[in-house]
This record gives structure tokens, sequence and C-alpha cells, in this order.
């Protein structure tokens, strides 16, 4: 008796661990699939129809076996709709559950490998290849949608800013040509103490270069991409970009460590194109390291890939911002566009290739090119 209420009283303890268990996970499966659309309901759902089909397969009599095949029928609903819903990841997991659950039922009437103990197996078997299968197909499905929509979008983006540009363009040169002009006269001409006007001219001045910068940078994002590419010699093009970027450098204590002189590959590359591709990441490098640390260009040929690593000690970026920051007008900076990096990957992508964002052991990170060497 004693025995029998230890057993209960064990069993009792495995059930309250495991709801506690299924608690846990449910609320993070909400959290992780949270961007669908009614997720709670259609968890449910799966919930339901898994626990409702156990419950029928443990409560019917083994002879019903007309009962037990429509049960084992009943069981793919959820394995379809936790596919068809969340993915390879949803599908698999409401599987193995199924699988975990229907596993003591076969045990205990296992029949020394019966038909019926073969079904069974065959089913379960069944039950995962389809939870794959749908959720692979799903997942790919939902990755063509994104990049679809992400291209209409940037599509949409594109004219627009490329309208914007080319308005401002024009206005913008004739200000900045005559405040430099004006700025010219006034101290030459003027009989007074001409420094209160240069000075407010000079404003005038860096105010119009930095938005004239701004539409060079929407003019490149917006403008259609055809390269122009030729053998280049790698090292050439990182001396260049370095070269460029040398002014931002000094004027923020940062060094730049120039690669040593070794033999870097030829590739075919859109040299005017990657070269502001550098120069965009050594400057948001520059911008984000300390006073005094270093910022650090170099590239190697690795199987068919030229890899280009740009890396700096700065600030970092954090995991859930990095897809973020290569979309367009995302920018943390007090006096940015927003438009380094998406430019960065637009001409790297056009190259088939692709930008990853990789952890610096010593703190910062490290921009990563990989273009294939065709
Ligand atoms: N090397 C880096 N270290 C830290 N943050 C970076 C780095 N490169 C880019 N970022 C972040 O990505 C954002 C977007 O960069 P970018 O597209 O070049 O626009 P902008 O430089 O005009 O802000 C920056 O504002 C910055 O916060
Ligand atoms: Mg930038």
């Amino acid at each position: 008796m004693n025995t029998a209420n230890e057993n209960m009283g064990g069993r009792y303890r495995s059930f309250v661990k495991m709801g506690a268990f299924l608690k846990e996970y449910r609320s993070r499966a909400l959290d992780e699939f949270k961007r669908d659309s009614r997720p709670a309901i259609k968890l449910t759902t799966i919930e339901v129809l898994v626990v409702v089909t156990t419950i029928l397969h443990y409560h019917t009599k083994l002879g019903a076996r007309h009962f037990h095949v429509f049960y084992q029928g009943l069981y793919f609903l959820p394995v379809i709709l936790s596919g068809f819903w969340f993915g390879l990841k949803g599908g698999l997991i409401t599987s193995v559950t199924i699988t975990l659950l229907y596993t003591p039922f076969t045990i205990m009437h296992w029949n020394g490998f019966s038909s019926s103990d073969l079904t069974n197996l065959m089913e379960m078997v069944l039950y995962n290849s389809v939870a794959s299968m749908l959720g692979i197909m799903r997942d790919r499905e939902q990755a063509k949608h994104k990049q679809l929509v992400e291209s209409e979008r940037l599509a949409a983006m594109g004219s627009a800013v490329s309208c914007l540009a080319h308005d401002m363009k024009t206005p913008l040169i004739a200000i900045g040509g005559f405040a430099r002009l004006v700025q010219k006269q006034v101290s030459r001409e003027c009989h007074c103490d001409p420094s209160p006007y240069v000075e407010k001219l000079d404003i005038v001045v860096k105010e119009t270069q930095r938005l004239e910068n701004m539409v060079k940078d929407m003019l490149d994002f917006a403008r259609p991409l055809e390269l122009n590419r030729a053998m280049e010699d790698v090292g050439n093009l990182i001396k260049g970009s370095l070269l460029v970027a040398e002014g931002e450098a000094r004027k923020r204590g940062v060094i730049l460590h120039v690669p040593s002189d070794s033999a870097f590959p030829l590739v075919p590359l859109d040299a005017v194109r990657m070269e502001q591709v550098l120069i965009n990441l050594v400057t948001n490098a520059i911008q984000a390291s300390p006073e005094g640390s270093t910022v650090a260009v170099d590239a190697r040929a690795e199987g068919s890939r030229l890899i280009i690593d740009v890396s700096d000690n700065g600030c970092g970026i954090p995991v859930e911002k990095r897809e973020e920051v290569f979309r367009p007008f995302v920018s943390m900076k007090k006096e940015g566009t927003g438009l380094g990096l998406p430019i960065v990957k637009k001409i790297v992508e056009a190259h088939e290739g692709r930008v990853e964002i990789l952890d610096n052991s010593g703190g910062g990170i490290t921009f990563r090119l990989l273009i294939p060497m065709k």
C-alpha cells in the first residue's frame, strides 16, 4: 500500500515538474513567435490537439484498433499546423513531443514487433518527416517573402531618395558657392571688423558641405549599380582608402594600421566602389574608436574567396542591432546619415559577396567582407 502511495506521489511530482517545464517552454515559445499573428491562439490550438489526441489514445481500449488508426491520423493535424505556422523549429518541437507522448503507449502495448507495432513506429517516423519537410518549406517561403518585401521597400525608398537628392543638389551647390564668395569678399572689402560675419558665413559653408555630403550619400544609395570590374590589387585599394580616412583619424587621435607590403591577391573588383566601401567602414570604425586606439584593415585569399577585415577596438554594435544598422537612415550619430552601411551592403552584394559583423576578443568589432574571386 505504502509503495503504491509512494509511486502515486512520485508520479504526481513528475507531472508537476513536467507542467512547470511546459509552462516555461510555452512562454519562451510565445516570446519567440511574437512576430506571428495571434501566436497564443495558434499555440493553444496545437497544444489542445496534441493533448486531446494523446488522452484519446490512452483511454481507448487497444482492441478498438480503428479508433487508434483514426487518432494516429489526428496527430498529423498539430504536426502540419505547427510546421505551417511556426516553421522547422516549431514543427519539430511538436513532432518530437508527440513521439515522446506516444512512445509509452507503444511500449505498453508492445507485441513482439507485430504489424501494429511496426505501424506505430512508422507513424512516429512520419510525424517527424512531415514536420521537417513542411517546416523547411515554410521557412524558405518566409525568407523569400521577406527578401521580396525588403527589395520592394528599398526600391521605393531609393526612388524617393533619388528625387529628393536631385532637387536638393543644385540649390545646395549654389548656396555653398555664394557663401564662399561672400565670405572672401567680406574679409577683403569690409572696412569694419569682418570676423563676426566671416564666422557666421563659416557656419553656412560647413553646414552646406555637410548637406552636400548627405546628398552625395543619398545619390550613391539610390543610383542603380553598374559595376566596372577589372583585376585590382587589393593592397592598393586598402592603402587608397586609408589615405582618404587619414584626416578623420588624425582629428580623433586614432591610429590607422596600414597592412604590410605582403603580396595581395588580384581580384576582379570595381575599384571605385570598393574603395568607397572601405572608406565607409574605416570612417565608421574611426568614429566608434576611443582616442589612442587602432583601426586595422587586412585582406587575404581563402579558397576561392577574398576576405577583407576592418577591425576596431571601439564601442561595438549590440547583437540585436546588427541587422538594423544595414537599413537606410539608421544612425546612432548626431550628424550621421545612416547611409554608409546600406551603401556598403549594396556594393558588396553587387560583387556577389556578403558582410559579416564579428566580435573582437579585445573589445570592438570587425566588419568582414567575403567576396568571391571568380
Ligand atoms: N565600427 C563600428 N563600431 C560601432 N558602431 C558602428 C560601427 N560601424 C557602424 N556602426 C553603427 O552603425 C550605424 C550606421 O552606420 P552608417 O550606416 O555608416 O551610418 P552613419 O555613420 O551615418 O551613422 C552608426 O550610426 C553606428 O552606430
Ligand atoms: Mg557611416
